[in-house]
């Protein structure tokens, strides 16, 4: 673990979640530090949502520990869930009650007083630039629109610690890089940030340092340029997928791993750029690019291929 685990804002020791006899989150370290966003990455069912509610104080751990600002989740919970906004992943908005009530309701869990959630609430519909939803009620609003209100909702009690659970799936392009706006916002204000997503460009775009689940193990942890460099390499090759390119890739560089991507040969190799040219002489012929290498290869390589139930 880094050095500086031991004063870490979260910081989980051997935490360990078992629903029956099934181990979800399998005995897993690390340390969250104050004011950085930090990723869990992982395959459908890695563990990431049973992790996030452990440290959001509403799933009991079966072993190990986990501390959140020093405080023990199993025994100061109150206190936790005061300092922590949370977006889950799936949406439990009441979709009977108007944008702004679900606000206010909300933030009675918190003892926060009627005018002061209304203000906070009118302060956070133009901070997500939606004030025009003021009143509207939950069910008819756009699917996007409720993943903004669900970031609001987890701002309402200007938490220090904020949980994102996949806060821009389904979001269209415009309202995602909103969201990446806000985050960094926030991040800047000094909130530490705890994300989860399957996009890659967001987690490379936000994280400062994230962990790469995988059957509630963690299989990496890190910088994202220093993972993708690592495990990947500056730069990709990419060339149409053809017979005579492939049996020539591999009978004259074994040392390079090839993947057949739809209808591409990926290549990944300690000299790309080489190949690249070789390739250009040899086939003459527009199909290969040579690309960066980024989070999704890395991601790919590390958690395989095959297709998560
Ligand atoms: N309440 C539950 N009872 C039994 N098994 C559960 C329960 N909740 C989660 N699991 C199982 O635990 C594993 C981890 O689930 P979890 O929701 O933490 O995954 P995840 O990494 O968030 O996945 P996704 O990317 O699909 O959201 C899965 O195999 C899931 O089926
Ligand atoms: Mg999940």
């Amino acid at each position: 673990m880094s050095q500086n685990t031991d004063d870490a804002l979260i910081k989980a020791k051997n935490l360990t979640k078992k629903y029956r006899d099934f181990t979800a989150v399998d005995s897993i370290n690390f340390g969250i530090s104050n004011g950085e966003c930090f990723g869990l990455l992982g395959p459908n069912g890695a563990g990431k949502t049973t992790t996030i509610k452990m440290i959001q104080c509403v799933l009991p751990l079966t072993a190990g520990a986990l501390m959140v600002a020093g405080m023990d989740v199993t025994k100061r919970s109150r206190e936790i869930k005061a300092m922590i906004g949370i977006a889950p992943q799936e949406d439990n908005l009441d979709p009977d009650f108007t944008v702004v009530y679900n606000l206010v309701v909300y933030a009675r869990y918190f003892d926060i007083p009627k005018t002061e959630s209304l203000a906070r609430a009118g302060q956070l519909l133009k901070f997500m630039q939606l004030e025009e939803k003021r009143d509207v009620l939950i069910g008819n609003l756009s699917s996007g629109m409720k993943r903004r209100v669900i970031l609001m909702r987890a701002l309402i009690n200007q938490p220090q610690i904020l949980i994102l659970d996949e806060p821009t799936t389904g979001l269209d392009p415009q309202a995602r890089h909103l969201i990446w706006d806000k985050i960094k916002r926030l991040k800047k204000q000094g909130v530490t940030i705890v994300l989860t997503t399957h996009y890659m460009e967001e987690a490379a775009h936000l994280c400062d340092r994230m962990l790469i689940m995988d059957n509630g193990k963690i299989i990496e942890e890190g910088n994202p340029e220093t993972l993708v460099k690592k495990h990947v390499g500056e730069e990709v090759l990419e060339v149409a997928y053809d017979e005579k390119v492939m049996d020539y890739l591999k009978s004259s560089f074994p040392e390079a791993k090839l993947e057949i991507v739809n209808d591409r040969i990926q290549v990944f190799s300690s000299q790309p750029r080489g190949l690249f040219t070789e390739i250009l002489d040899k086939f003459s012929f527009k199909g290969a690019i040579l690309r960066n290498a980024n989070l999704e290869d890395t991601f790919l390589k590390l958690t395989g291929r095959r297709l998560r139930e």
